[in-house]
Parts: C-alpha cells; sequence; structure tokens
C-alpha cells in the first residue's frame, strides 16, 4: 500500500487502532516544488498505515528551514514538510509490536516521507521511541534531527572515549550546542568555537574552554585534538586539518572532508547523514528526563500559521533554537 494514496474513504489501519481516525485531515502540503510560498493548510487524506508503520496523532512538529531546498522532500507530490514530529499513537501495522496504541513517542521521520505538519502521519515503528516526559510535546519535537545528529557524530562515527580532546565548531549551533552537551557527558574535555555573544552560553552547556573566533584562533596550536566534529565548513573546516593528532578524527557535517588534506595530515575524515534510530532517541529522551541536555525553542506557530512559520526562517534577528508547530495542546 502506497503511504501517499489519495483514496477517499476510512483510512486503512491493517493492526489495532484506538477508535474511529477521520479519513481526512488538516495538512500543510505543497503541490509544486518551491519555498513557504507554496505551502497551503488544505484537507488531506488521513495516511494510511502500513505493516511495519504507526500512525501518530501529531501534538507538535518542528521545523528544519532547510528542508525545502533538499531533493528527496520533493520526491512525491503533494508533499507535508516538518520531520520532526511527538504525538500519540492511534494505530499501528500488523507487525509492529511496539510501540501500541495510547504510547506517547517522539521522532525523526526520514525525508523522502510526508512530514508531521499535519494532523496525523504514519512513520515506520522503527524509526520512534518513547518521548522524554518530563517535557511537553513541544520540546521533545525540537529534539530528534539535530540532537541525534550530535550523537551520530560522536557516538557513532568519532566514537569518542572519556578523556579525549573534543573540538566542537559552531558550539552553540542548533547542533554544535548538543554536541557540546553530550561530548561533555561522554566525559570529553570539550572545546568550542563560537562567536562572542555566545562564549557563556556555551561555557554553560559543558564546554571546558570557548574559543571566541572574533578574537582567538583556534588552529594557533597544531595537533591538540583528538576529535573535530565541523558544524560550520568552509574556511574553518580548510583550517581544521592540523589541529588534529595523527590518526585523529574529523567528522564533517556538509560535505565530506577532503580526501586529499585527510591522507596528507594521516586522519580519518567522516562524513554521514542523520538517521532515525531508536535506541539513540531513548538515550537522548533520558538525557532530557536527566536534566542533562537543554533544548531551545525559538519560536512556535499554530499549525494553521505553518506558511508564516517556514517564512520566519528569512528573519536575521531569529533568536536560537527550533521553530515548532503546535498541532494538538
Ligand atoms: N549531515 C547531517 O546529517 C546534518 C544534520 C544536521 C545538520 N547538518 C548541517 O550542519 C550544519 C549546522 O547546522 P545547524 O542547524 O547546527 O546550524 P546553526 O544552528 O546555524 O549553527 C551554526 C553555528 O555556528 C556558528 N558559527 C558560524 N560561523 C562560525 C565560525 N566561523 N566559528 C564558530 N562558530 C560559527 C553560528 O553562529 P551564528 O548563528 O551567530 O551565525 C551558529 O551558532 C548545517 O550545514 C546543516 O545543514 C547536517
Amino acid at each position: 500500500m502506497s503511504r501517499n494514496s489519495t483514496a477517499r474513504g476510512p483510512a486503512v489501519v491493517p493492526g489495532t487502532r484506538s477508535g474511529p481516525v477521520p479519513a481526512t485531515m488538516s495538512a500543510l502540503r505543497a503541490h509544486r516544488r518551491g519555498g513557504p510560498e507554496q505551502l497551503a493548510l488544505e484537507p488531506a487524506p488521513t495516511p494510511p498505515v502500513a505493516d511495519d508503520e504507526a500512525l501518530i496523532e501529531v501534538h507538535a512538529a518542528a521545523i528544519t528551514f532547510a528542508e525545502l531546498g533538499w531533493d528527496e522532500v520533493w520526491k512525491h507530490l503533494p508533499m507535508i514538510p516538518s520531520h520532526e514530529v511527538s504525538g500519540v499513537v492511534v494505530a499501528v501495522g500488523r507487525s509492529v509490536t511496539w510501540p501500541q496504541v495510547g504510547d506517547q513517542v517522539y521522532g525523526l521521520i526520514r525525508f523522502d516521507r510526508d512530514g508531521a505538519a499535519a494532523e496525523y502521519v504514519s512513520v515506520p515503528a522503527a524509526d520512534l521511541a518513547p518521548r522524554p516526559r518530563t517535557v511537553g510535546h513541544t520540546v521533545a519535537a525540537a529534539v530528534p534531527l539535530a540532537a541525534l545528529t550530535a550523537w551520530q557524530a560522536l557516538v557513532d562515527q568519532a566514537k569518542v572515549q572519556p578523556g579525549e580532546r573534543v573540538l566542537v565548531h559552531g558550539g552553540a549551533g542548533g547542533v554544535g550546542s548538543y554536541v557540546t552537551q553530550i561530548a561533555a557527558r561522554l566525559g570529553a574535555r570539550v572545546t568550542a568555537t563560537a562567536f562572542t555573544a555566545d562564549v557563556a552560553h556555551v561555557l554553560r552547556l559543558g564546554a571546558h574552554r570557548v574559543i571566541d573566533v572574533a578574537t582567538q584562533q583556534f588552529d594557533a596550536t597544531p595537533a591538540a585534538f583528538d576529535v573535530v566534529i565541523d558544524t560550520v565548513g568552509g574556511a574553518t573546516l580548510e583550517r581544521s586539518y592540523p589541529v588534529l593528532v595523527a590518526g585523529g578524527r574529523l567528522v564533517t557535517l556538509q560535505a565530506p572532508p577532503s580526501a586529499e588534506m585527510v591522507a596528507r595530515h594521516g586522519i580519518q575524515g567522516l562524513f554521514f547523514v542523520v538517521s532515525p534510530n531508536r535506541d539513540e532517541l531513548s538515550a537522548l529522551a533520558a538525557m532530557v528526563d536527566a536534566g542533562e541536555l537543554e533544548v531551545k525553542i525559538a519560536s512556535t506557530f499554530p499549525l494553521s500559521a505553518g506558511r508564516a512559520a517556514f517564512e520566519s526562517g528569512a528573519h536575521f534577528d531569529r533568536p536560537p533554537g527550533k521553530t515548532v508547530l503546535l498541532v494538538r495542546d
């Protein structure tokens, strides 16, 4: 069954469900590729649920402004954006053993699927985890993409060990603030780069040292770090190769590091694209519930103002943190 079926009539639910699920829902959709101007709130079929999927009643959905520029988001039309969700399971497919109907879940939705800017979204059950319980849906929805990226950079890619010296470029940013916090939690000695206004904040997140890039050079001392996580790129990346010890690990988020520079400095160059992972989401939820992970919300918009929410990405004075769509209370 195609998840993008436009068949009229009740949503097809092969497994269990909590009660009647309406056949149609409100969704923020685009019928043509473009920017926020293509997005409109309109009735849409409630998505069907495949055997390995769960249907989520969406409470909050977080926005990644850049997603409207990614090819995979536009692989089907009409498309629904916002690929981080927190909500309640209302139906599950036949082969799903977890979650169950009524469970509160959160997750990252793969970018080639419809997103969560809608009253309902269907998601492979394996991509979901129990949401953090000490915070509301709004905060939970703001966690998955940036925090999973940080976790996968540090744990899956760099395999950071306690006591290692980790340099985080952009330690105040969406991903960098989680890298700073998680690296400190892993027992690394964390140095972060940031602009002057963010230095105190990044120290509070757990960095042992913050290099103010307005006044200090992060590459003044060669071979000073075991691991570099680069969320900035450009000239910052170009200057990062010599700061690693031989055998050190350089993780980039925008594009793979230069193979030539990696070979010249005898380091490992690592690039990856974040993917959903239940165990990692569960670990992150536990960190949130333990008060070990600060989650920043820049602003919230009701689903009905979804287009305005995407347009707010162009505002230069936007505060740091996630923009979240509130779908239900
Ligand atoms: N590969 C993946 O799976 C993956 C996943 C998520 C994100 N990404 C990519 O990762 C990158 C970072 O994303 P993000 O959401 O964290 O962006 P972001 O929130 O804009 O964070 C970047 C941070 O770096 C700061 N910064 C800019 N130039 C700097 C410099 N020269 N030195 C030190 N800090 C500097 C920025 O400060 P200001 O805000 O003051 O400019 C900001 O705090 C993006 O390119 C994104 O596309 C990749």
